[in-house]
C-alpha cells in the first residue's frame, strides 16, 4: 500500500500490544507464526504460539500466571507435580555455569572458571586467550578418564563446530594423569587444575581457552553432549524448569555497526539500567524472561515500553532516526501519547511444549506436514503455483 508495509497483521507482537494500548486488559491468541530462520530439530519456519498480553502487570505477575498454567498442563497431561515457584536464574549466571541461556538443569557438570588457576602457566594457548580478555574454563565429566584417543578426537572436532580452536583434556586415572598438554604444563600446574575442579579418579577434565562467547558456547554444548554420551541423560522422563531473567537488552551487530534488540525493540529496560542507554547500551538488561524446560526455550516474553519518550530513545539506540521511527512506528508512538497502561506478556511455542510433553527431541514428530530444509512442504509441494 503506497509502498509501505502493513505492520499489523504481520506481527502478533504489535497486534497484542496495540490492543493493550486501546484499553483491553487481557488478551490471548493462538497464532501461526512464520519466520525466516534456519531449520533445526526444535525449529520450524511455520509454528504456533500460545500468546498472551496483560495490562497493569510487572514481570513477576506474568511469570506467576504462566507457571501456574504450566503446572496445570503438566498435571493434566503427564500427572506430574511441578513445585512453584519455578527457580529464577539471571542470564549471567546461566551463561557462566551452563554456557547457555537455556540451561538444561537435569544434571550438573557445571562450567568452572579456571583462569586464575592457569594464569601463571607457560602454556601459550591459555596465555593468549587471557591476554585478549578471554578466559579459560572447564567441565568435569565423571567416569570418563579412560576414553579412547579416537573418542576424544571426536570431542575436539565437536567443540570446533562452536568456534573453539581446540580442546585440552586431562584424564585422571588410577595410574596417573594422562593429558593432551603434559609437555606444556608442569606437574604442579596439572595438580592445581585437578584440585580446583575437585577432581577424583575417573574424571575427565575438558578445557577451552578463548573469548568468553566461544568458551561458553562450546563448553555449554559439550556439557549437554557429554551428558548424553555418558548416559547421565538417559531419557526425557524427567523435567526441570527454570525462568531465565535479566537478559541483555541489546547486542552489538559487528557487521552493521549498530546495536540491535535482543528480544524486540518494545522490550522495557530494567529500571536501574535505563541510565546506560546513552552511555553504554550493551550493559543494559531487559525486563525479559524465558521459561526453559530441559534445555529448551519453551516460551518467552517481556514487559513492554509504554512511554513515547523511552520508545523513541530505544529506536534511536538501534539506529533508527526519529524520522524513521515516526515513519515506521508513528501509530504506536502517537498512541502512547494518550496514556498507555503498563503491559507485558509471554508466548509459548506450542509445538515445542508439545514436543516436550511427548518426550521427543524433534519438533517434526508433533507437527503435521512439517517443512523441510528449504521451507517447503513435501506433501502438497507448497509453495507452488495455485
Ligand atoms: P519468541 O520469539 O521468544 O517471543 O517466541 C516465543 C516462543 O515461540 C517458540 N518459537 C519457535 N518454535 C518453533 N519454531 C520456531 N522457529 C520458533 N521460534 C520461536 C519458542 C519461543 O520461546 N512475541 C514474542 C513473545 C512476547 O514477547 O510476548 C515472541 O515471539 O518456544
Ligand atoms: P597446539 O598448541 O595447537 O598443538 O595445541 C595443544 C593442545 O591444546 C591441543 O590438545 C589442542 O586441542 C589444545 N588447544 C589449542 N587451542 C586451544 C584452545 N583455544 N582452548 C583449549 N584447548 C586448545
Amino acid at each position: 500500500y503506497k509502498g509501505k508495509f502493513y505492520a499489523l497483521p504481520q506481527s502478533p507482537q504489535l497486534f497484542k500490544q496495540l490492543l493493550m494500548v486501546s484499553g483491553y486488559d487481557k488478551y490471548f491468541q493462538i497464532v501461526k507464526c512464520f519466520r525466516d530462520e534456519d531449520l533445526r530439530a526444535n525449529r520450524q519456519p511455520e509454528f504456533t504460539q500460545v500468546d498472551m498480553e496483560l495490562s497493569f502487570v510487572e514481570q513477576e505477575d506474568v511469570m506467576n500466571v504462566n507457571e501456574k498454567l504450566l503446572q496445570r498442563v503438566f498435571k493434566k497431561i503427564l500427572n506430574l507435580d511441578i513445585k512453584l515457584p519455578i527457580e529464577r536464574m539471571p542470564y549471567k549466571i546461566a551463561m557462566e555455569k551452563y554456557g547457555s541461556d537455556k540451561p538444561d538443569l537435569r544434571f550438573g557438570m557445571e562450567i568452572n572458571d579456571i583462569t586464575e588457576v592457569v594464569k601463571d602457566t607457560n602454556f601459550k594457548v591459555f596465555q593468549s586467550a587471557i591476554e585478549k580478555g578471554g578466559s579459560v574454563r572447564a567441565i568435569k565429566v565423571p567416569n570418563s578418564a579412560s576414553m579412547s584417543r579416537k573418542q576424544i578426537d571426536k570431542l575436539v572436532e565437536f567443540v570446533k563446530d562452536y568456534g573453539a580452536k581446540g580442546l585440552v583434556w586431562m584424564g585422571y586415572r588410577e595410574d596417573g594423569v594422562k593429558s593432551s598438554v603434559s609437555k606444556f604444563l608442569t606437574e604442579k600446574n596439572t595438580g592445581d587444575i585437578l584440585d580446583s575442579m575437585k577432581a577424583v579418579p575417573g574424571d575427565l577434565i575438558l578445557i577451552v581457552a578463548d573469548k568468553n562467547k566461544i568458551v561458553f558456547e562450546s563448553l555449554g554444548a559439550l556439557r549437554v553432549h557429554m551428558a548424553k554420551e555418558t548416559g547421565i541423560l538417559k531419557d526425557n522422563n524427567q523435567f526441570r524448569f527454570v525462568w531465565v531473567t535479566e537478559f541483555p537488552l541489546l547486542s552489538y551487530n559487528e557487521e552493521e555497526k549498530r546495536y540491535q534488540a535482543e528480544h524486540h525493540p518494545f522490550t522495557m529496560p530494567m529500571d536501574e539500567d535505563i541510565q546506560y542507554l546513552d552511555s553504554d547500551p550493551g550493559r543494559a538488561r531487559a525486563k525479559a524472561y524465558d521459561i526453559v524446560i530441559n534445555g529448551y526455550e519453551a516460551g518467552g516474553g517481556s514487559i513492554r515500553i509504554h512511554s513515547q519518550e523511552l520508545q523513541t530513545k530505544m529506536f534511536n539506540v538501534i539506529g533508527l532516526s526519529t524520522e524513521q521511527a515516526q515513519d515506521r512506528f508513528g501509530f504506536l508512538l502517537e498512541a502512547f501519547k494518550y496514556g498507555t497502561p503498563p503491559h507485558g506478556g509471554l508466548a509459548f511455542g506450542l509445538d515445542r511444549l508439545i514436543m516436550l510433553l511427548a518426550k521427543t527431541d524433534n519438533i517434526k514428530e508433533v507437527i503435521a506436514f512439517p517443512k523441510v530444509q528449504n521451507a517447503s512442504d513435501l506433501m502438497s509441494n507448497a509453495p507452488d503455483f495455485v
